[in-house]
């Protein structure tokens, strides 16, 4: 999927923006505060419905506004040309694609797969897991069959086990789930095992570039005992589930471990040596993705020489180079990138919001 045309309306402080990117490389520049994130966050949130900074849409409204409008041409890989609109106001949410009404947000994420690295992607090391699962479930969505029904079976039932947990039902009115999730979590965790297994090659030969003698290690830990069914386990910790009034086992629980040369890489490596290994583990995502699911995806990159030492740099665009995808990169100027061995280059500027 590629992006040949976006016009974006009171998208922050981007109120009239209009531009149409190259199949390549799109090197958008600008002073501080110009714009440059908020339109990466813009393509972002034509995949997603959600931004990868804010959890408020009242911060991506422009505040003279009351509604925000993404309109964009999609070409898919057979060459169709796919009108894709969305529509946020406070009270309402209009997405169209193909001029049809979207009534899942997947829908649309799976339509138009968009990955984004920016500052703040270190927290997929250094935050909570909920970030490592969302990093390994877009993979698993995008390329493992049923997993996001088997997700949201088990959504439903633990919704469902919890409520009763809560209200200190009988033992037995708890259990009526356990063998739903049992089930949906097997499913979940074979696509999610799957896929990381899948990704291991890709992640590994970027290690070995990047942080050469060393050993990154990435353990994908599914959530409950690995010796037992998730139906033992929750027998086990009923008891403890009914006092906490939640359940406390089992895929929603699932992490994924990252250890260099042995110490967690949580506490043990630079910032600037997380960003490095975030962007790396989303590098081999789209390599994966690429290949083995044989499709194409965006990447948005931002402020990647700010991110990156010179020598990094300068290796992490050699490996996008190499990548047959769309990208999106931001700099505050357009030296900072070079691109002079690039064939397919665009370069747009923003100024206070407005585009050239
Ligand atoms: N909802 C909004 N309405 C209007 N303006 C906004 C809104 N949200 C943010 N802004 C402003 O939009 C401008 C652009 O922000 P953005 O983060 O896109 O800049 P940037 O070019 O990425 O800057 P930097 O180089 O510092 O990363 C900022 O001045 C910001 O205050
Ligand atoms: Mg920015």
């Amino acid at each position: 999927m590629q992006l040949t045309h976006l016009k974006i309306r009171d998208f922050r402080n981007l109120v009239d923006v209009e531009l149409e990117p190259g199949a390549g490389v799109n090197l958008i520049s600008g002073k501080n505060a110009s714009g440059k994130t908020s339109l990466l966050e813009a393509i972002y949130y034509l995949s997603h419905l959600r931004s990868f900074r804010t959890p408020y849409l009242s911060d991506l409204i422009n505040h003279d506004a009351t509604e925000l409008q993404l309109l964009a041409k999609a070409k898919d890989q057979l060459g169709n040309l796919i009108p894709i609109g969305v529509e946020r106001s406070k009270t309402s949410l209009q997405v169209r694609a193909n001029q049809k009404a979207i009534k899942r947000v997947a829908d649309i994420t799976a339509a138009f797969p968009v990955l984004a690295i920016h500052p703040d992607s270190y927290r997929l090391i250094t935050g909570s897991p909920t970030e490592r699962r969302a990093y390994i479930d877009w993979g698993v969505f995008h390329v493992e069959h049923g997993f996001f029904e088997a997700w949201q079976r088990y959504k439903k039932a633990i919704a469902q086990r919890n409520a009763a947990l809560k209200t200190r039902q009988r033992r037995d009115y708890c259990q009526l789930w356990d063998r739903e999730l049992d089930n949906a979590a097997l499913h979940i965790h074979s696509r999610r095992q799957h896929y990381m297994d899948q990704m291991q090659p890709f992640m590994a030969r970027l290690v070995d570039q990047f942080f050469p003698g060393q050993q990154v290690r990435l353990e994908y830990k599914r959530g409950w005992n690995e010796d037992l069914s998730l139906l033992s386990v929750l027998e086990q910790t009923l008891d403890r589930d009914l006092k906490r009034g939640l359940t406390q086992a089992g895929p929603h629980r699932a992490d994924l471990q990252i250890q260099v040369d042995g110490k967690s890489a949580q506490t043990g490596i630079s910032r600037g040596q997380q960003k490095l290994l975030v962007a790396l583990l989303k590098l081999a995502q789209v390599q994966q993705f690429t290949e083995v699911a044989a499709r194409h995806c965006i990447l948005l990159y931002d402020d990647l020489a700010a991110e990156l030492d010179q020598h990094n740099r300068t290796q992490v665009l050699s490996v996008l180079q190499a990548m047959p995808i769309q990208l999106f990169l931001t700099a505050i100027e357009p030296g900072q990138i070079d691109l002079q061995s690039w064939s397919d280059v665009c370069m747009f500027h923003v100024e206070q919001g407005r585009l050239s």
